[in-house]
């Protein structure tokens, strides 16, 4: 047996957390507070900014992060952090602002431009300012990754800037900072989150202690998403989901994902659509793919959704497996690519990037240029 395991992010889970913002960042010895977030969550940050004011915390405000942050974006906003001269960076929503402020936080210590620092892990030599992320989506576990994936126009890419300075140093999950989430971000946030799992669980940097944080986000994720989703005020869900989500956010950090998301990133890159839409769209069919290599972990996939798989021949149940995550895909009503921008012409391109994005490094089956169109058509 042998593994690597880190999580180098202090967190705090639970209702209102989030109102510690201004103790934690005193703690890191702060008087001027950077906060990032976009205008999405602009009234739910009021009450981060709010708690950080009366800490007696000097609050710089940059509230026009995009999904999707680009490095141009990140450049601009990481020059008004020093002009402010910020000694502590909060994040305040989805992945987007989190990694956004990722990238602030390590150009306030290291010089520009972030893209030199886009590649293999740790080309990032200086340690960040310390960043205080506050999830508002429960998806990308961007609140205690090693990861900024960073849009570059460009040249029509999501990169990612990955290593031991670019996780937050403590992250607040309050699962109230989700209610406000709407129905479709809440699926597709969600289904990002169920991705990581499910491809954590069956890459082959897969370990004991990431496999067990892994069933128990899929148990989450698949049991909540469908009543997070129809009604956003149900704060166990909200709750479950979160935790599942900042489980995922672990395991896919140490395990890696695969396919899934090699897929996802260049579909993002070239036509635009949001993560979480780009990975459920091409989940179960990755899942079908992956299957050959990985029956028993696929089945596993199965029970810890609450499946009954016990006494049916294997490749039934892989198939029962398969069509139970295409059915919660369904249930939450994530569209298929060909109604998010995706154009046929565009199949090429992306599934040539796929094969060489890193993800597919960890992806438990080969993954080929064919494999990918055949998942895209499928999609589609
Ligand atoms: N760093 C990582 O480890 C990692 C992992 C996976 C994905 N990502 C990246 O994260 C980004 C996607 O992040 P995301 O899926 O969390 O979405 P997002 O941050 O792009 O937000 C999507 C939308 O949801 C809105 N929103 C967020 N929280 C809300 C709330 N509580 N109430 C109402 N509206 C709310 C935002 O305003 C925004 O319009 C992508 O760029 C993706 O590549 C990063
Ligand atoms: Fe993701």
């Amino acid at each position: 047996m042998k593994f690597m395991l880190s999580i180098p992010t202090f967190i705090q889970f639970g209702k209102s957390v989030s109102k510690k913002a201004g103790e934690v960042a005193l703690g890191f010895g702060a008087k001027t507070v950077f906060c990032v977030y976009d205008k999405g969550v602009a009234k739910i940050a009021t009450g981060v900014v709010e708690t950080l004011k009366e800490s007696g915390l000097e609050v710089i405000e940059f509230d026009s992060v995009l999904p999707n942050p680009t490095d141009s974006l990140i450049e601009n906003a990481a020059q008004l952090a020093r002009n402010a001269k910020a000694d502590v960076v909060v994040a305040i929503g989805g992945g987007s602002s989190i990694d956004a402020a990722k990238g602030i936080a390590i150009l306030l210590t290291n010089p520009s431009p972030i893209t030199l620092y886009a590649g293999p892990p740790n080309l990032v030599k200086i340690p960040a300012k310390p960043l205080i992320a506050i999830p508002t989506t429960s998806g990308t576990g961007s609140e205690v990754t090693p990861f900024s994936v960073i849009t570059v126009p460009s040249i029509s890419k999501k990169v990612a800037v990955a290593g031991q300075f670019v996780a937050p140093a403590v992250a607040l999950c309050d699962p109230l900072m989700t209610v406000g989430m709407p129905p479709s971000i809440t699926a597709s946030t969600g289904m990002d989150a169920l991705t990581h799992a499910i491809e954590s669980y069956t890459a082959n940097n897969a370990s004991i202690p990431t496999d067990d944080f892994a069933l128990r986000s899929i148990s989450l994720i698949s049991k909540n998403i469908v009543k997070a989703t129809n009604n956003g005020a149900n704060i166990e869900a909200r709750a479950n989901m979160q935790l599942g989500s900042l489980l995922g956010g672990i395991v896919f950090a140490n395990a890696f994902v695969g396919m899934v998301h090699s897929l996802a990133h260049p579909i993002s890159a070239h036509c635009n659509v949001a993560h979480g839409i780009a990975n459920a769209a091409c989940l179960s069919y990755v899942m079908e793919y992956n299957a050959v290599e990985v029956p028993d972990r696929t089945i596993e996939i199965g029970v810890a959704m609450g499946l009954d798989l016990q006494e049916i021949p294997k490749e039934e149940a892989i198939k029962k497996v398969v069509s139970a995550v295409q059915d919660l895909v369904d249930a939450v009503k994530i569209p298929k690519l060909s109604a998010v921008g995706v154009t046929e012409d565009k199949f090429n391109v992306i599934a040539e990037d796929a094969v060489v994005e890193i993800p597919s490094q960890f992806n438990a089956r080969t993954v080929t240029k064919e494999a990918c169109l055949d998942v895209l058509r499928r999609a589609f």
